[in-house]
Formats: structure tokens, C-alpha cells, sequence
């Protein structure tokens, strides 16, 4: 099993639905996929449509290993496609982690134990620089970092890359890959990018240039209703007959299919 984490310090930058649509497709083609659900906010599970029953181990058990990992794991409406949900009450498992020494390798651990059942474990971070996004990070063989092309997006880029290259280099606690910076809700009139748009992607790629030594700026992810309508839909962008906006979803998941 492959874990890939989508990680953005701060809200609305796509993380949530790029977890959805990559998850989806993997699950689509045919490859089984855990869904874990590390936001308190919890907006993964409620895409879904999945209901916590207040007797319901969710990750918050399973962090604390109340439960076996598998007891915390749920069927979706979806084939192959498998969750491990979530609802405010994660917020608790905060001082768990903080206490425990090695908060950073917890859900790696909890996750070993399920890694023969499932071929992809995506995952879904918080937005702020939590001990839950510290373990979610030091889980990871790969991330993800969806940006919404806006002010607000590349702020969030230089603390998320910050926080991506202290636990590499000073805490050892993640030595997976980057697959690329995805930037969101990339808006275009007729057939033009607006200059704010192509001056917020021109900054994104001087910035991971600069963090990373590499341009890793992936193809965007177009501003589109069709993306809520999918979600509430529950069909793909290919089903509605949407293959532009689904080129940046396939490319992830080629890279995560490439993943050693
Ligand atoms: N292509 C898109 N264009 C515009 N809005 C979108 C698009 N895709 C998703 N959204 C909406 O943008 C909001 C923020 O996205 P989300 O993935 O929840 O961000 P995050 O998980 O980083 O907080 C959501 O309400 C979502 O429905
Ligand atoms: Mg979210």
C-alpha cells in the first residue's frame, strides 16, 4: 500500500476535493483505496455521505488504539473505495499525539496493519500545522499540495513547504516524495488564463523552484461548478462528459500509480 497525503495549511485550497477525485479514480480503474478523513472538519466524510453513529469508532479510535485499525474502516457507495472517517471530536486525539513522543510516526504505524488489504491510502490533512498533520506527513510515502491560485494560496505554499522541509530535514520524520504543487481554481475566460491567475501560478513556480530546487507546479485545476456538481452527483468528471477538467485528476494518479 501506497500512502499519499493531500496538504495545504489553510482552508478552501482544493484538499479535500483533490483527495475525492484521485481517490475516485484509482477506485474507478479498479485499484482498491483507503479514504482516511484527518480533518476535524471532517468535509471528506460528509462528501461521502457518511454518517458517524455516535458508537461508530472513527480515526480518532484508531489513533488512540481503541480499536483495531480495521474496525475504524467503513464500505462507501462507491466500488473498491473504503473510508476511515472522521468528526470534530478528532480534535481530541491532539494531546494524545503531543504526549505519546512519536505523535509523528502514530498513524504509520496504525496503518500497517491494513496495508496488505488496500493497493492506496489517501489521505485528507487539516488546515492548520497540527500534531494530526504531523502524523498524516510522517505517514506518507508521497504529498500532494493542492494551492488555490490567489494571495491567500501562495502564503499557504510557503508555510506548508516549510513545514514539509522541517520534517524532512530536521525531524526525519518524512523522506517520501513531492508529487507537485496543484494549483486551484485556475480561472480562465473564454480561451485566456486571467493575468491574476497566471501571476499567482508564475509565483507558485518560483516558490517550490526556490523550496525544492525543482518546478513542480502540476497542471491546474480549473475554476468549475462541475466539480460540486460531481461530488453531488456521485459521478466522475469523465461521466459527465468532462475530460478537460479531469486531465489534472489523471496525471496525479499517474504519478501515483508510478510511485516505487
Ligand atoms: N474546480 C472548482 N472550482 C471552484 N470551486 C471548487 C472546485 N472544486 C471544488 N470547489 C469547492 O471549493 C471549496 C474548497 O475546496 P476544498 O477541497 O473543500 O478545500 P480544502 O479541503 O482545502 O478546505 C469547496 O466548497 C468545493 O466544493
Ligand atoms: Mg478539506
Amino acid at each position: 500500500m501506497h500512502t499519499v497525503s493531500s496538504i495545504s495549511l489553510a482552508g478552501g485550497q482544493g484538499k479535500t476535493t483533490v483527495v475525492l477525485f484521485v481517490a475516485r479514480l484509482l477506485a474507478f480503474q479498479g485499484h482498491t483505496v483507503l479514504l482516511v478523513d484527518a480533518d476535524p472538519q471532517s468535509s471528506l466524510t460528509t462528501f461521502l455521505g457518511h454518517t458517524v453513529e455516535p458508537d461508530n469508532p472513527t480515526l480518532l479510535e484508531v489513533l488512540k488504539k481503541q480499536v483495531n485499525t480495521e474496525d475504524g474502516i467503513y464500505k462507501t457507495q462507491y466500488d473498491n473505495l473504503f473510508l476511515i472517517p472522521s468528526d470534530d471530536a478528532l480534535d481530541n486525539v491532539q494531546d494524545y499525539l503531543a504526549g505519546s513522543g512519536t505523535g509523528a510516526f502514530t498513524l504509520k504505524k496504525r496503518l500497517a496493519s491494513v496495508a496488505k488489504l488496500f493497493d492506496y491510502c489517501i489521505v485528507d490533512a487539516p488546515p492548520q500545522r497540527s500534531q494530526i498533520c504531523l502524523t498524516v506527513i510522517g505517514a506518507s510515502d508521497a504529498l500532494m499540495i493542492p494551492i488555490e491560485t490567489s494571495v491567500k494560496g501562495l502564503q499557504s505554499l510557503i508555510r506548508t513547504l516549510e513545514l514539509i522541509t522541517e520534517l524532512r530535514d530536521d525531524q526525519e520524520a518524512f523522506n517520501g516524495e513531492i508529487l507537485g504543487v496543484i494549483p486551484f481554481r485556475d480561472r480562465w475566460v473564454g480561451l485566456r488564463r486571467t493575468t491574476e491567475s497566471e501571476s499567482n501560478i508564475e509565483s507558485m513556480k518560483q516558490i517550490s523552484t526556490q523550496w525544492l530546487e525543482s518546478d513542480l507546479v502540476l497542471p491546474s485545476i480549473r475554476e468549475s461548478e462541475k466539480f460540486k456538481q460531481a461530488i453531488n452527483k456521485g459521478l466522475t468528471l469523465h461521466q459527465m462528459h468532462q475530460d478537460d477538467l479531469a486531465y489534472p485528476i489523471e496525471v496525479i494518479v499517474e504519478k501515483i500509480k508510478g510511485l516505487k
